[in-house]
């Protein structure tokens, strides 16, 4: 699929054929094409936990109430960030870090090949609300260092995505100055 296509045509996928499962192959596929995202200084601090398991999959609604679709998605991929790796500073007067923005880019990657390879899939936020984050937490072990950025649930669709035209508003570009 043309690129500029794909970011025209993908869609937010919520319903999912619960008997189908999509194949470790593409899962893998998807894992590998977003990895190749952009990262400040290019750290890198992604890390995927994929989770198959039907009763995880619909215990993520506990955590995160947006996600109670996941219950019928063939896996879902949760993004993590690992805000040790990813550039950041912490010092008296400054403290930030680039986790979320370069997880987020990551997820987004994992979003555009997912409908490349025909999935549905759809971004559910974790980071930056804290309780998801120690939901999220408590629910995979992960360790402190590492910080939930997308609960990305992805399935086979059950019909296709309704085609969206109206995104690009000329007056939110601003030439040379606002
Ligand atoms: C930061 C962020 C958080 C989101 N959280 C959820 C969520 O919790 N549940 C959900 O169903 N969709 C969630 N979405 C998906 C948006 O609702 C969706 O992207 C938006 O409605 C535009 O639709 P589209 O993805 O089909 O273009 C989230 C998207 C973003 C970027």
């Amino acid at each position: 699929m043309d690129i500029i296509e794909g970011l025209k045509t993908r869609r937010s996928v919520r319903r999912f054929d619960p008997t189908k499962k999509i194949p470790h192959a593409d899962i893998e596929k998807i894992l590998e094409a977003a990895s190749y995202a952009p990262s400040a200084h290019n750290y890198q601090p992604w890390h995927f936990v994929v989770i198959e398991n039907a009763e995880k999959m619909a215990a993520l609604r506990s955590v995160q109430p947006w996600t109670a679709f996941a219950k019928e998605a063939s896996c879902v991929i949760l993004v993590c960030a690992d805000t040790e790796v990813s550039f950041h500073r912490e010092k008296e007067n400054e403290k930030w870090s680039y986790a979320d923005i370069d997880g987020t880019l990551a997820a987004y990657g994992v979003l555009l090949a997912a409908h490349d390879l025909g999935h549905g899939a759809c971004f559910c936020g974790a980071a930056p609300m804290p309780l998801v984050i120690d939901g999220l937490r408590k629910m995979f072990d992960l360790p402190e260092n590492i910080r939930p950025v997308a609960i990305i649930p992805m399935g086979v669709p059950v019909e296709p995505s309704a085609p969206v035209t109206d995104r690009y508003q000329t007056q939110k570009v601003h030439w040379e100055k606002w």
